[in-house]
């Protein structure tokens, strides 16, 4: 027990002697690098400056027009342009799960305003902290609103809303508004157009982003 007691009171002294001769604020030896080549870069690291760069920079932005795979083409509208919002539209469509997905985006991003009903009442509106009505979209005011229009809306923002371009991508917005369409429809609005099976089929992109629930038969083959 004795032994055992002084092995361990020896081990903590000598450690303690260690521990002292590294002490002190200064290291004068920076001690051995193993694999200096992996250590130190030899590349430029991300933020440090680059001379073959006229503004110095490493990290370089996209190729301008680069679109970002599972992305949509840029759709050139012009901010302010409202003829041209009110034909714009999308050859998109949306299966059931997308247009789901529409109304959960709507209710993360828009049902605070405009109401997880859509009638306008958010709990932000209906609390009086916001003054500005936002659409009711059963409204017969909105109820035919142009798809484009409400497309310019999220994107560009209308009044006191503000735009939603940097929470929702393109496709994001389309299922958004394909959502609004599909409740309009059954509140007195258009037919539903934007997951029906269109009659062009060449107008038709084929919107599977998501592995359809037929694809792992297909797999077995
Ligand atoms: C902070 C509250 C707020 C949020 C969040 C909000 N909106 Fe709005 N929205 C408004 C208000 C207010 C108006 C009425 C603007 C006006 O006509 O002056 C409006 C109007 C609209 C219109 C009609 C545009 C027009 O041309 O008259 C559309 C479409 C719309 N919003 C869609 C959306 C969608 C889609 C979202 C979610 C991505 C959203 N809004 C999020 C407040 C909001």
């Amino acid at each position: 027990m004795n032994k055992t007691k002084s092995i361990v009171v020896a081990g903590l002294v000598a450690g303690l002697g260690l521990t002292a001769c590294n002490s002190g604020s200064i290291r004068r030896n920076p001690g051995k690098t193993y694999a200096p080549d992996m250590v130190y870069s030899r590349a430029y690291d991300a933020y440090t400056a680059n001379p073959n760069f006229a503004d110095s920079q490493t990290s370089r932005p996209p190729v301008a027009g680069t679109i970002a795979m599972g992305h949509e083409l840029p759709d050139h509208l012009v901010e302010g342009d409202t003829n041209a919002y009110k034909t714009y539209t999308t050859s998109l469509r949306f299966t059931d799960a997308q247009l789901d997905e529409g109304k959960r985006l709507f209710n993360i991003y828009c049902g605070i305003c405009h109401g997880t009903n859509l009638d306008g009442q958010g709990p932000l509106y209906a609390s009086g902290k916001f003054a500005a009505m936002p659409a009711n979209f059963k409204d017969g005011k909105y109820l035919h609103m142009p798809v484009g229009q409400m497309y310019a809306a999220v994107k560009y923002g209308k009044n006191m809303m503000g735009s939603y371009a940097s929470q929702l991508d393109t496709k994001q917005r389309w299922m958004v508004i394909a959502y609004i369409k599909k409740v309009q429809s059954a509140n007195g609005g258009d037919a539903f157009a934007f997951g029906a099976a269109a009659t062009d089929s060449a107008k038709v992109v084929a919107m599977a982003t998501e592995p359809k629930a037929d694809t792992k038969a297909e797999g077995k083959k």
